[in-house]
């Protein structure tokens, strides 16, 4: 057993499992590009008021999860629980309501919740988070849900269902929350006690519930879709038409109400079928009119969602989906030579195929050119250099280890011949797929 262990909670990514991280990265990026939401990066922790005022010290994420600095006493500092907050901090801090509205944002980082880890759930985690700040919507909450399902099909994630609901506004959202308040307080003798304190906090928790005693109860609880005030209700009408419109398929789940205080109206989740539980969620997101005001700004609309990347991770692998585990591409050529003690010869000459945008490795050790040429080939590379008696001719020999074709080539177009061998077997191994 080894001394120290990773913290609880936390995991190390893996070289084998980098390529299935980059390529979501890649996919991320590229969605982001493609529907014009700009790279933002904010740090790790902000202050801890952000976090109490915007997403609310009532909800879990604040009161049970947050991982408190030890600061020594100036700023009272969290490390970030999710993202939303600390862009719309920077929205403010950076003037960004005076650039063209909405300001669509994008990002992907680490997020941080002290939770009681368990499959699925972490306490450092990856989100891909995209915002837009500074339109009301309808048709931005349609946009937003459509990005959210797009990242889904493009990883190559299938059966995957959406819920969606509004949870309305300050106008509608008080009065139905008292009549949730009403509904519990009748039936509190049902409720399992650890949960009935938050019939006085956090009602709107309660709804959610998985606990087999709340689901019973909850069936019959008051629906907030049908105490929307007007604003609201037309304001969700009119979202549903777009989503129509653009074809997305979804569920009306009125018992949905996220976990943070800040979300008002639209409101979603997407789930694998047959693993809906609210801790199995692969992403959601909602329109959060109130934050920026919450956190010291002018009234900002704005509406957002974040992808949980471990889950999706997961749900590929639970899919049998080759894009779980990509292959580790091999490098184009290893630099091998019959002089095993002539290392700074390789190391040059890989060097150079690099400085040529190859990606090239070169044998350091000081084995037999045998074992080298092995090495090569187990690493998956396409071609290996040989450097021997023909180095004195200024040539090389260039050994195709796949086709076992061997050539002698000058060093001058060694980079062009590597290139373009590659090139054809990059395309050669396409043609197959
Ligand atoms: P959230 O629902 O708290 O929303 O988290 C979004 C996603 O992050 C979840 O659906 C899940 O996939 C993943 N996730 C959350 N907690 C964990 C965990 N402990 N371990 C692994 N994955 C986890 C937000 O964070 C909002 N900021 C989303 C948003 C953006 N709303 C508006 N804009």
């Amino acid at each position: 057993m080894p001394a120290f262990r990773a913290p609880r909670g936390t995991r190390d990514i893996l070289p084998a499992e980098g390529p299935a991280w980059a390529r979501l990265a890649a996919i991320a990026a590229d969605l982001a590009r493609r529907y014009g939401y700009a790279p933002i990066e904010t740090p790790l922790f902000e202050l801890t008021a952000i976090f109490e005022r915007g997403l609310g010290e009532g909800t879990d994420v604040v009161e049970k999860e947050l991982f408190r600095l030890e600061t020594r006493g100036d700023e009272v500092s969290a490390l970030r629980p999710e993202n939303t907050a600390g862009i719309v901090r920077a929205y403010l801090e950076h003037g960004m309501q005076t650039w063209h509205q909405p300001v669509r944002l994008s990002t992907i980082g680490s997020m941080f919740r002290y939770d009681r880890p368990q499959a699925g759930r972490y306490r450092q985690f990856h989100q891909w988070d995209a915002e837009a700040i500074g339109d009301p919507g309808p048709a931005i909450d349609a946009e937003l849900v459509e990005l959210n399902a797009r990242f889904y099909a493009e990883v190559g994630l299938t059966e995957v269902r959406a819920r969606l609901n509004s949870i309305g506004d300050p106008a509608c959202r008080p009065g139905y929350v008292a009549e949730l308040t009403a509904f519990y307080r009748r039936r509190e003798a049902l409720i399992p006690e650890g949960d009935r304190r938050r019939v006085a906090t956090n009602p709107l928790r309660l709804l959610d519930s998985k606990e087999e005693a709340l689901v019973a109860l909850n069936a019959d609880a008051p629906r907030i879709v049908e105490r929307l005030c007007a604003t609201c209700a037309e304001h969700f009408a009119a979202v549903r038409v777009h989503l129509d419109a653009l074809g997305i398929a979804y569920e009306l789940e009125p018992r949905l109400v996220r976990g943070l205080d800040y979300y008002t109206r639209t409101a979603w989740e997407f789930y694998r079928a047959g693993a809906e539980g609210q801790q199995q969620a692969l992403g959601g997101g909602g329109r959060y009119d109130g934050l920026a005001e919450l956190l010291g700004g002018r009234p900002t609309p704005g509406i957002g969602f974040a992808i949980g990347l471990e889950r999706v991770i997961l749900a590929l692998e639970a899919q049998e989906s080759p894009h779980a585990r990509p292959p580790s591409p091999g490098p184009a050529a290893v630099v091998v030579g019959a002089d095993p003690d002539d290392t700074a010869t390789r190391l040059r000459i890989a060097t150079e195929l690099r400085a040529a945008g190859l990606s090239v490795r070169a044998d350091l050790g000081r084995r037999r050119l045998g074992r080298q040429l092995e090495g090569a080939a187990r690493e998956g590379a396409h071609f290996a250099v040989i450097v021997g008696d023909e180095l004195a001719a200024g040539n090389v020999l260039v050994r195709d280890l796949e086709a076992g074709t061997q050539r002698t080539v000058p060093l001058g177009g060694l980079a062009r011949h590597i290139a373009r061998g590659e090139a054809q077997h990059r395309h050669g191994v396409a043609a197959e797929e």
